[in-house]
């Protein structure tokens, strides 16, 4: 770790970010000794198969998952864990299939042929929000995949979207991640 932030410092980063689980207390410690603080939470939800109470849906259409990675960029929370990012997200490549609902919602499913599904994105457009349309995208999920769990990974930043999520019937991973940030001083 001290040969990477001495890098770091060397190429004149302005900080070090990084992801550990909460219960490993070690690598925690380790890392609030090199002056890494906790900036957030991140939160992994989970949904089994026929648990969601039956609401409206809709018909998806498959969409480009570069073009929702742009909507992402455009239109997407502020300050996106790295994982959710439109960079990131525009790296996306087959087997990942992305979905849209009416051109309002928006989601990717990392890897449709086995597996828990991953959600790796899922977006509203803000003109839309409130509307019912993220609600409808998920029933239409779920109808396309039935009787395979839908999975995100500890890396939703607590707020709306784990709050529609859980609204919606998914449960909180037991595991959550912590992001830490070392702030670098800058040469004057
Ligand atoms: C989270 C998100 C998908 C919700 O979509 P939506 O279409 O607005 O959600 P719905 O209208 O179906 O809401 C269903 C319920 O979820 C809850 N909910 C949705 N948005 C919420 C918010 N911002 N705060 C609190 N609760 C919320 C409410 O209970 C809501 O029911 P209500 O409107 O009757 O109160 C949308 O806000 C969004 O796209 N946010 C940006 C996400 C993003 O940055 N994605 C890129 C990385 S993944």
């Amino acid at each position: 770790m001290t040969e990477a932030l001495g890098e770091a410092r060397a190429r004149g980063d302005r900080s070090v970010l990084l992801e550990v689980f909460k219960r490993n207390t070690p690598a925690v410690r380790l890392y609030q000794k090199l002056g890494f603080r906790a900036q957030r939470r991140l939160i992994g939800y989970r949904r089994e198969p026929g648990k969601l109470s039956p609401g409206k849906t809709g018909t998806l259409t498959e969409a480009d998952p570069l073009g929702v990675a742009r909507i992402v960029a455009r239109e997407g929370e502020r300050d996106l864990p790295w994982m959710l990012a439109a960079e990131t997200i525009s790296a996306i490549t087959s087997p990942a299939r992305a979905y849209h609902l009416d051109h309002r919602a928006y989601a990717v499913i990392e890897n449709p042929e086995t597996g828990p599904l991953v959600l790796a994105t899922l977006i509203v457009r803000q003109a839309e929000r409130r509307k019912g349309w993220g609600s409808r995208l998920l029933h239409a999920l779920e109808a396309e995949f039935p009787d395979r769990p839908f999975f995100v990974p500890a890396i939703v930043p607590e707020g709306p979207v784990g709050t529609f999520l859980v609204e919606l019937g998914w449960e909180p991973e037991p595991l959550s991640q912590s992001e830490m940030v070392l702030k670098l001083p800058q040469a004057a």
